[in-house]
């Protein structure tokens, strides 16, 4: 934490992610840890008042039961800037409203980020502006260079925060403490122990109205692409010397150089899949391609699964199988790694002999360890025990520790601009493949477990 002061700028100001995610963060943030001077500045093409703005923030920080002093301070103060960001006159007059370090984030749809960025071209800056945006970055590997050149136009990289808020989970986080901080674990954490690594974000959530986003990136540009990704370096990466921004993201860059397609072929490693009409605890969901907005020409899978490998010493061989989709029967989010056999079981055991496996759960912040244990019954019949431990819940919400390093000026938890492009350069190949379509469009009735034939993850 810093003891200067920053004026977030949020551009977008009436949208969703703002009132649904960033202020409620903010709220949060400012509830427990109240000493950051942070003023808030709303901006938005809306003719809102800051009346109006200061009861859109105070709503929404109610969410958060945000209160104390800071938070009443932030929210008497906040000022709300009819802006047209694509214009440098006007984003320039809208800059010189903000004081010390100016961070703006760019809650607005991706193109409009890109035409506000041209004109702050033209803008003379404060002095260590930050920007922060959103995902998706750029729509392919050559859109996130163009994006990136641009954007160090702007400002340094090191200001630059690409925002991914797995990447502020407490679970994501927490496996760095599990490997790093555990002699039992990291010694393992290598091919000649892990047999294969899944990562699975299986939602029960619909379409939810964001046809207009969703339909053209589909399950594997909106989770595979992006934050799965940036679970498996964090898996997959090797120790970094700190946990500081240049460490840690040079090692999860390196992981990611390493990454790509199982065995190159992307028709055989890969399976896409869109829902049907059903009903999950309930609620009727219709057909994927009768919701409002969608595109049924565009083919979008709402379920995805991909296989990688990580080429290096440490991984060679081991299959990581991203998966993610949206409206399945029931929620299941975690990283599952399966470690080998052992080398040599003596004769003479007998009961459950299946491989030990650690379930890291990135939804009900718990880790399970199933391992095989001698049973009450037989002295040498071994039975499946689960050792289970909740992680802390992490005082944190995702974007309020995402929050938390733009106002800090602390990139460690952004994605750095070649990382960006790499894991579309990773995904581009399968891309290709569903384009060409060398791999079946399948389909599945929401509120099952995806389609019948997909082997069990
Ligand atoms: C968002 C995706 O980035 O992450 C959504 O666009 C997805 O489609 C969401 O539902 C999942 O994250 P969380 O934290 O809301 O479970």
């Amino acid at each position: 934490m810093t003891d200067s002061e920053t004026t977030l700028c949020i551009l977008g100001a009436s949208g969703d992610l703002t009132f649904r995610l960033l202020l409620p963060a903010l709220g949060q943030l400012l509830t427990e840890e109240p000493d950051r001077t942070v003023h808030l500045v709303g901006a938005g093409i809306d003719d809102w008042t800051d009346e109006k703005w200061r009861s859109v923030v105070a709503d929404s920080f109610a969410t958060a039961d945000a209160s104390g002093a800071t938070v009443e301070a932030v929210l008497a103060g906040a000022r709300y800037r009819k802006s047209d960001i694509t214009d440098s006159e006007d984003f320039a007059a809208l800059l010189d409203t903000c004081s010390g370090t100016v961070a703006l984030y760019f809650a607005v749809p991706p193109a409009v980020a890109a035409k506000a960025c041209t004109a702050l071209e033209s803008v003379d800056l404060p002095d260590g502006l930050i920007l922060a945006l959103e995902k998706p970055f750029g729509t392919d590997e050559a859109s996130a260079q163009l994006l990136n050149k641009q954007l160090t136009r702007v400002v340094p990289e090191e200001q630059v925060h690409r925002i991914d808020h797995f990447l502020g989970r407490s679970t994501v986080l927490n496996v760095l403490g599990l490997r790093f901080a555990n002699r039992v674990f990291e010694p393992v954490w290598s091919r000649e122990h892990i047999e294969s690594v899944a990562i699975r974000y299986d939602e029960t959530l619909g379409l939810e109205n964001r046809a207009g986003y969703y339909d053209k990136a589909g399950a594997m540009v909106d989770m595979i692409q992006s934050h799965l990704l940036q679970v498996l370096a964090i898996v997959a990466m090797d120790p970094p010397a700190t946990l500081d921004a240049a460490d840690f993201r040079e090692a999860k860059a390196t992981a990611l150089r390493a990454t790509s397609v199982w065995n190159h072929d992307p028709a055989a490693n890969s399976r896409r899949a869109r829902y049907t009409a059903g009903s999950i605890n309930g609620r009727e969901l219709p057909n994927y391609v009768d919701e409002g907005g969608v595109d049924v020409t565009r083919n979008t899978e709402t379920l995805a699964e991909v296989t990688f490998a990580v080429a290096t010493h440490r991984w060679a061989g081991v299959p990581f199988t991203l998966r993610s989709g949206k409206g399945l029967g029931e929620k299941c989010s975690e990283i599952v790694i399966r470690f080998r056999q052992v080398s040599l079981l003596p004769a003479g055991f007998d009961g459950s002999t299946e491989p030990s496996v650690l379930r890291l759960s990135l939804g009900a912040d718990k880790m399970a360890l199933e391992l095989n244990l001698n049973g009450p019954g037989a002295p040498f019949h071994l039975d499946r025990a689960t050792l289970e431990a909740d992680f802390s819940e992490g005082e944190r919400r995702a974007y309020s520790e995402v929050l938390a390093g733009i106002i800090d000026g602390d990139p460690s938890l952004s994605v750095r601009g070649d990382t960006a492009e790499r894991c579309w350069h990773i995904v581009q190949p399968v891309l290709e493949a569903w384009a060409a379509d060398q791999v079946p469009l399948e389909d599945y009735p929401a509120g099952s477990s995806g389609p019948k034939a997909w082997p069990e993850l």
